[in-house]
């Protein structure tokens, strides 16, 4: 990696501000997946093995940069406390006066949590002044948010203008992750992308075309790819303004070379629902007053398992049917069965896809599942995240 790391620091006694991604689902108050603080563990453990003085920050939600009681981080202090099996005090605010007597008070191997950064409209407007005052009381800056580091805010980019500022372990792992399939993969190179729009997706196609053999579609996108191709898709979710690029996209992918692969057949529901009456039929027989929510076709499963069982790398970024609901989770959970049965390098993309494989319970089965989902989708959009481009580099 060409940017500073934890090995090029000397953190004893030092004020390290570190920003984790520590945006976890909530259900009243209690936290439902820690995957992400569990995943920040190494650095800040590393850290407090060191005798750093560990000022943890991160955003909960998006309180559009009000106090909302709701995202504050004292769930997260507690389960962090829980997981590292030592004390973390908390503060209700990631500025001001009480936040600097409460680092004023730390000892080495400390562990202090700031509240929301995401309270202070400043920060998602990368405000020089406010990101002046969150790093002003910290020595060194340490960036493990690789889920958020699509986002150039405050508390991930404007931080490293006033401080010291190199990549934590996660990030580390998630940059040569990603980046290895993304520089060198292995041949047949598979991606799947599922998810709800096309439109949320056209940089990330666009950059796997040069890359991959073959690309697989499936959930809203392969609808908009049915209809782009003339098939009638009833009341299911197309995006009618996007037909002409999803056309553009077949054409570009027939002249690269690249297999892009459609359902052939899909289960359609009558209504959006989860006990809806569902069925199985090929794609040119859906009713105008049915959808399809779901990509899991018979068919179509045959097809993209025995193109997954080829593969030397597979990457995998959206689900491919409403996997929320039992009914149309089928697809979805066949293709996370599919890849845990692969000798493939594979690579899950965080948000919707890495759910569905922790539902699946196929987490030990896959390379890498990431903790970031716009973050890898920009990554595989081969675009520079400028979390972390503002990092310090290597000499
Ligand atoms: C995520 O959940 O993908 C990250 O924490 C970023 O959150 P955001 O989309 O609200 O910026």
């Amino acid at each position: 990696m060409r940017k500073k790391t934890l090995k090029d620091i000397d953190f004893k006694g030092k004020k390290t501000l570190v920003r984790v991604d520590f945006n976890v689902p909530l259900e009243d108050g209690r936290i439902t997946d820690d995957t992400r603080i569990r995943a920040a563990l190494p650095t800040i453990q590393f850290l407090v093995r060191e005798g750093a003085r560990v000022i943890l920050m991160s955003h909960l939600g998006r309180p559009k940069g009000k106090v909302v009681d709701e995202l504050r981080m004292d769930p997260v202090a507690e389960r962090l406390a829980d997981l590292l099996g030592q004390e973390v005090s908390k503060v209700d605010d990631c500025i001001g006066e009480e936040v600097k007597k409460a680092v004023a008070q730390m000892k080495d191997g400390d562990v202090l949590l700031l509240e929301n950064t995401r309270f202070h409209p400043e920060e998602k407007a990368n405000d020089p002044e406010f990101a002046r005052e969150l790093a002003s009381i910290a020595d060194v800056f340490v960036s493990d948010a690789f889920g958020a580091a699509h986002r150039a805010h405050a508390s991930t980019v404007g931080v490293t203008e006033y401080l010291p500022s190199v990549a934590g372990f996660l990030l580390q792992r998630e940059l040569e992750a990603l980046g290895e399939v993304m520089e060198n993969p292995e041949h047949p190179f598979v991606a799947i992308l599922g998810g709800a729009k096309v439109s949320d997706k056209i940089g990330v196609i666009r950059n796997l075309l040069d890359k991959v053999d073959y690309l697989l579609v499936g959930g809203g996108i392969a609808n908009t790819f049915l209809a782009a191709q003339g098939y009638e898709m009833g009341e299911s979710l197309v995006e009618e303004d996007k037909l002409d690029l999803a056309r553009d996209l077949l054409k570009e992918a027939e002249e690269k070379g690249v297999e892009l692969v459609v359902p052939t057949d899909v289960v359609i529901a009558d209504e959006f629902k989860p006990d809806a009456n569902y069925k199985v039929v090929p794609v040119d027989q859906i009713p105008a007053d049915w959808q399809s929510l779901d990509s899991g076709g018979t068919e179509t499963l045959k097809k993209y398992t025995e193109i997954i069982k080829k593969a030397k790398t597979v990457i995998w970024n959206g689900p491919i049917g409403v996997f929320e609901m039992d009914a149309f989770a089928k697809g979805t959970n066949a293709i996370a069965r599919a890849l845990a049965e692969s000798d493939a390098k594979t690579i899950i993309g965080g948000g919707d896809s890495a759910a569905a494989i922790k539902k699946a319970g196929l987490e030990d089965k896959m390379t890498h599942i990431s903790t970031g989902g716009g973050a890898s989708l920009m990554f595989f959009e081969g675009k520079p995240l400028p979390g972390v481009e503002a990092l310090d580099d290597l000499e």
